[in-house]
């Protein structure tokens, strides 16, 4: 626990028991015919539990709504969980660039996207995202970002996209929790240390500002300081 000079409590440990976390969910809004069509899908596969979580998803699309971003860039797309919660939701004219290495994984989403109605706003350019965002154009016309790849590359998306974002935009980070691997000392894996090189850095970074939400595996919504 982190108290400031007060002794007021700044940073309380998360923890939801089982049964609030079952209420909440029972009033939060149930995914849509299209977002449950997605789900379905990814639940007979492999890598299933790499779907967005969707009360995270929702609070995006929440963001989304109210920000009524004209661009939004998505690092890892996967089935397209995420990617179709925010698409449908982009204002007239709104455009959605969607970065990911599968063709196998992103053909389901290109499907789903279809069916709902929302592939006229996406692009989805296959190859590593690094790439991708490195062949942006420089300015700052990034209104709303979501990292959700490969872990060890969340700095170096994070440094391709703070530069790129527009004055009033937004990133959101997933697994920044990382199932709370994150505060177990014996864990030294690559990805566990990755999230935890990420959060640092965030934190250390006098550019922007953030917070984690403790939502899904922890989201770190990021904006541009000043
Ligand atoms: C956790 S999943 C993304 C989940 C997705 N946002 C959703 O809504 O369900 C991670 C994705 O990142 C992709 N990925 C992994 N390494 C990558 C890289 N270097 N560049 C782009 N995408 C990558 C994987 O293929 C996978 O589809």
């Amino acid at each position: 626990m982190i108290l400031d000079k007060t002794g007021f409590v700044l940073n309380k440990p998360f923890s939801l028991p089982e049964a609030m976390a079952d209420y909440l969910s029972s009033l939060n809004t149930p995914p849509n015919p299209a977002q449950e069509a997605v789900r379905t899908e990814t639940s007979q596969l492999p890598s299933a539990t790499m779907r967005f979580n969707h009360e995270a998803a929702m609070m995006l699309q929440l963001i989304v709504r109210a920000q009524r971003p004209m661009f939004v860039v998505e690092v890892g797309t996967f089935t397209g969980y995420s990617s179709l919660t925010l698409a449908s939701v982009l204002p007239e004219g709104g455009r959605m660039l969607c970065c990911d290495v599968s063709k196998s994984w992103t053909d389901v989403a290109r499907r789903h996207w279809a069916a709902a109605g929302v592939d006229d706003r996406i692009e989805l350019r296959i190859g590593p995202a690094i790439h991708t965002l490195r062949s942006l154009p420089a300015k700052p016309a990034v209104d709303f970002a979501i990292i959700d790849a490969d872990k060890t590359g969340y700095v170096d998306y994070y440094e391709e996209l703070v530069p790129r974002l527009s004055p009033h935009g937004l990133m959101g980070v997933d697994n920044t929790m990382w199932n709370g691997q994150v505060l177990d000392d014996t864990d030294s894996s690559e990805d566990t240390a990755a999230i935890r090189a990420f959060n640092a850095h965030v934190a250390a970074d006098p550019r922007t500002i953030n917070v984690t939400v403790p939502i899904g595996d922890g989201v770190t919504l990021i904006g541009l300081a000043g």
